[in-house]
């Protein structure tokens, strides 16, 4: 089988080094990929975003299969193209895709069918919202409705910052259409934890819990990043909370988006705060998580591409989807600098016996030379029987890996095992 996944980060490196674990897949095509998955993926330089062309490159290869990993293409309906091109896929389609795509319809369902979230007011108007932040509870958290690479949420301290904040997305045009309405919502507390699950629409199959370090620097400071490392499982997820979960959150959210006739078949990313009343959810993505991803497939014992398959035919229930007991910890490293200005360009060593953990997020090819292309560069995961033995192993495996301007946090995971 000839397969296709649409994206280029670390992310879609575990999907294709998982996937390639299934004897019947021959090749795998990157849409653009990086030169870092070069070994496992033959990269197409087609952007993401380029739905027309990914669908005429799928067309030509015939492939067998369809992954669209990252939140932009599903969004734009890169999934309703390529079925519509004769493709099977994995993905939400754009009608399902809207739970991560606009918050205020995330929030709104949550709302209509009682699932658990912070409590929130929504704005389209910037006037409304610089009043309503004179008086709300502080600190507050304004968001903008649409994708904002990450970056579209802002925890106000003081009301000046929320202010800020508002003027920002609505007037200033901080990030286009996405920040013209905002959603602003009770501060909540407590530990997050990420549960990505597999759902056809009608089943849903939670994966290995993770935990994220979202912060640029050690002890959670710094700047919000798109992940810094992650450890799964996640400590603070005991099977008491993953059934409150499943029950008060899970299914009624695959239960409200097939009675808003959106069934979501994909990889559906809970975001959740374990608050003193109870889980609650704190964002829907519509993908698997980066770097989540690169602990979560890590402990999939079961085959992917299987898995996978079901949920594109609605046939979920009746496979399995078994994951190993050990625990897995990735570290990003990173460019100086990120997520502000950073340089690259620089080239990478990465010993042999330390490339199977290794998912590359940003490298190109100079020469026969592989160098730094992008703020995020690497992860490495390591797999252990106890969390502290995979911290260690990772950090093992980061101290041999090289390249100037290097970047991580060294602490990923102390959160967890002081749990
Ligand atoms: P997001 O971009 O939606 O993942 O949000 C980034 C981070 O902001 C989350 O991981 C949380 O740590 C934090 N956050 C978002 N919403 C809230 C909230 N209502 N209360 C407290 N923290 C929040
Ligand atoms: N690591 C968080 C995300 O993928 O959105």
């Amino acid at each position: 089988m000839d397969l296709l996944v649409v994206g280029g980060g670390g992310r879609e490196h575990a999907i294709i080094k998982k996937l390639k674990e299934n004897p019947a897949v021959e090749t795998v095509y990157a849409l653009p990929g990086n030169a870092g998955m070069d070994c496992e993926a033959v990269c197409v330089p087609i952007g993401a975003k380029e739905i027309d062309k990914i669908v005429a490159f799928a067309r030509e290869k015939a492939v067998d299969y369809a992954v669209v990993a990252p939140d932009d293409p599903l969004v734009l309906g890169a999934v309703d193209a390529l079925e519509a091109a004769g493709v099977p896929c994995f993905g939400p389609n754009k009608a399902a895709a809207i739970i991560e795509g606009s918050k205020i319809f995330s929030k709104r369902l949550m709302q209509k069918y009682g699932i658990p979230t912070a409590a929130c007011a929504i704005f389209d108007d910037a006037d409304a919202a610089l009043r309503y932040v004179e008086t709300c509870p502080l600190p507050t958290v304004v968001k903008a409705d649409g994708l904002a690479l990450g970056k579209g949420v802002v925890i106000a301290n003081t009301r000046e910052e929320a202010r800020e904040a508002v003027d920002s997305m609505m007037r200033g045009g901080k990030f286009g259409q996405s920040g013209l309405r905002v959603v602003i919502e009770e501060f909540l507390t407590g530990p997050e934890v990420s549960v990505l699950s597999f759902t056809d629409g009608e089943t849903v199959v939670p994966m290995i819990s993770s935990m994220d370090h979202k912060r640029a620097l050690d002890g959670d400071q710094g700047l919000n990043t798109g992940g810094m490392g992650t450890v799964a499982p996640n400590p603070y997820y005991t099977e008491v909370i993953a059934a409150k979960c499943m029950e008060t959150i899970f299914l009624p959210t695959i239960r409200a988006m097939k009675a808003e006739g959106r069934p979501f078949k994909g990889c559906l990313y809970f975001g959740l705060m374990l608050t003193p009343d109870g889980p609650k959810v704190i964002e829907y993505n519509c993908r698997f998580g980066d770097p989540e991803t690169q602990v979560v497939l890590p402990l999939l014992e079961s085959d992917l591409l299987t898995v996978m398959q079901a949920v594109t035919s609605g046939t979920l229930k009746d496979v399995e989807v078994r994951f190993s007991d050990k625990h897995a910890c990735c570290v990003v490293m990173a460019s100086a600098g990120y997520p502000a200005a950073y340089e690259k360009g620089y080239p990478l060593s990465i010993p042999e016996s330390v490339r199977p953990h290794v998912y590359v997020a940003g490298a190109r090819r100079e020469g026969g030379t592989l160098v730094t292309n992008g703020g995020r560069v690497l992860g490495v995961t390591a797999v252990e029987d106890s969390l502290s033995a995979a911290i260690s192993s990772a950090y093992d495996m980061v101290g041999q890996i090289s390249f100037d301007n290097a970047f991580y946090r060294r602490d990923i995971g102390q959160r967890a095992l002081n749990a």
